[in-house]
């Protein structure tokens, strides 16, 4: 049961959170800003037990202004369900905020920009789990909390706890919906590792409040 306080921070948080994304809207602190239709910055409640990290908006994206509403967004709409999860009880965003041009890989000094954003918002959000989906937002995570890895394998669908702002989270790679647009043979190991999502979440309390 969350107390008074509780209740009041999360009121702040959720206050700043918007003020945050008011802020993200106006950035111009990379090129990406010439291209954009709309600056994506994330959405959900704060705070949220769950955060979910992809790698950079779609087409579709751009287009709404909205995280993963596109083509893996509808992946991940079904994956989060199969998994027991309300989409709209967690936080969902990217590393990167704005969409690069034909969906390329975004460059360096694009996700160097972005960064800080990203780590203000898990600051605000306060999740308990972590979930960077794919290898890049994976890599970004791992980077920041100096966790060393050799390769997206070797890291997907293990938990990793790590102190951030005073508090313990844990960060759970999984696959990026993504994947399976790709190559579609990947659709058990998707589904594998939601469920394995599932599995940590009930084990932590994360998914029943
Ligand atoms: N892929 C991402 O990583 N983020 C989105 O918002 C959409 C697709």
């Amino acid at each position: 049961m969350s107390s008074s306080n509780d209740r009041k921070r999360g009121n702040t948080d959720l206050e700043d959170l918007e003020r945050l994304a008011e802020e993200i809207a106006g950035c111009t602190h990379c090129d990406l800003h010439l291209s954009r239709t709309h600056v994506v910055s994330g959405e959900g409640p704060a705070p949220a037990a769950v955060m979910f990290i992809g790698e950079a908006p779609g087409k579709k994206e751009d287009e709404l202004g909205r995280p993963f509403v596109g083509r893996a967004g509808s992946i991940l709409t079904a994956l989060l369900a199969g998994a027991g999860i309300q989409r709209d009880q967690v936080f969902i965003t990217s590393v990167v905020k704005c969409r690069p041009p034909g969906n390329r890989d975004p460059k360096r000094e694009e996700i160097s920009a972005c960064k800080p954003f990203l780590f203000r918002q898990i600051g605000l959000v306060r999740p308990r789990v972590i979930v960077p989906m794919g290898r890049f937002a994976t890599s970004v995570m791992m980077d920041f909390f100096e966790i060393p890895f050799t390769s997206f394998s070797s890291v997907r669908r293990r938990e990793f706890p790590v102190s951030f702002q005073g508090s313990t989270l844990c960060i759970v790679p999984v696959y990026h919906p993504a994947v399976i647009t790709h190559n579609p043979t990947r659709r058990g190991d998707l589904e594998d590792d939601f469920s394995y999502l599932k599995e940590v979440l009930q084990r932590t309390g994360c998914n029943d409040e």
